[in-house]
């Protein structure tokens, strides 16, 4: 089944300025999708158009087969959860379970129902250990994860991350991209993880790259990863191991385009042999 279903959609913040025009998207049930796009492509202007915070001028959202309205709007969020940038804009309490609970509580959950939520919530995210901890006293990564179990207490069947590993340091990417590869794997929850860096686009099925409110590149991680003067038109720049073979191949080495170390590392092995 279509998890999200974008059918010519159009969207304008007001006259003149970013525009979407005939914007048609599908994300999968189960899919792991990725959207590149430099500042400004309109990332988060799809984010938004994907869980009602904003509604299109013209066209259809579908999600799971129903069209997004202004009526079905709470339900459909629920089905949509989403995950800002900034981990201090989406805390609402200063203890950790109350602020995953918050959005459970908003919804008229039962108090047990809502206990088994934050539960399920917190060790999906790996984070059942810190219920009762002070969340201005966390990192930057488990502040997020904190707001992922805060989405996740709704049972969403779709996960938007909005750049929600932008203001992390290495290792609190890292802590995002495994908790979201899990929750994709084992939870089966559909992933659109918006993010300018390809290295995070790597791990998803598919990958789209927008530029100015279009879909200017579609395929492959690995398809896009290979377009990489294309890529370049776009302000997009590769990983840095796909740098490396650039230069490689330009100084006259035979390496393939690879993302994998150890492939490169064994091509370099066989190319100096041959030399020497
Ligand atoms: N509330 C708004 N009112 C008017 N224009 C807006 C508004 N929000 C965004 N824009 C403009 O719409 C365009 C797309 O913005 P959007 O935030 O979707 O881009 P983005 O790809 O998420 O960028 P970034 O990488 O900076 O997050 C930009 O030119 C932006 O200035
Ligand atoms: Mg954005």
């Amino acid at each position: 089944m279509t998890a999200i279903s974008m059918k010519d959609v159009a969207f304008s913040y007001g006259e003149g300025g970013f525009r979407m025009k005939n914007f048609n998207l599908d994300v999968e049930e189960g899919e792991f999708l990725a959207v590149l796009g430099h500042n400004g492509s309109g990332k988060s202007t799809l984010a938004r158009l994907m869980n009602g915070l904003l509604l299109p001028d013209k066209g259809t959202v579908e999600v799971f087969g129903t069209a997004l309205t202004e009526k079905n709007l709470y339900d459909i969020r629920r089905q949509v959860g989403v995950v800002f940038q900034n981990p201090d804009n989406q805390t609402v309490s200063s203890i950790v379970e109350d602020d995953v609970a918050f959005g459970a509580e908003n919804i008229g959950l039962a108090r047990e129902e809502i206990g088994e939520r934050i539960s399920f919530a917190l060790s999906a995210v790996g984070m059942e250990g810190s219920r009762g901890a002070t969340i201005s006293r966390l990192s930057g990564g488990q502040k997020q994860r904190v707001a992922i179990a805060g989405v996740l207490a709704l049972k969403p069947n779709v996960l938007v991350l909005d750049e929600s590993t932008a203001m992390l340091d290495p290792r609190g990417r890292r802590e995002i991209m495994d908790v979201v590869l899990k929750l994709n794997r084992e939870e089966h929850i559909t992933v659109v993880l918006i993010t300018h860096f390809m290295e995070e686009a790597l791990l998803a099925g598919r990958a789209v790259v927008m530029n100015r409110g279009e879909i200017v590149m579609e395929g492959t991680p690995q398809d896009i990863f290979e377009r990489h003067e294309e890529l370049l038109t776009y302000n997009l720049t590769l990983p840095r191991i796909g740098e490396i073979c650039k230069k490689l191949q330009a100084g006259g080495l035979h390496v393939p385009d690879t993302l994998d170390v150890e492939t490169l590392a064994e091509a370099i092995e066989r190319e100096l042999k041959i030399k020497n």
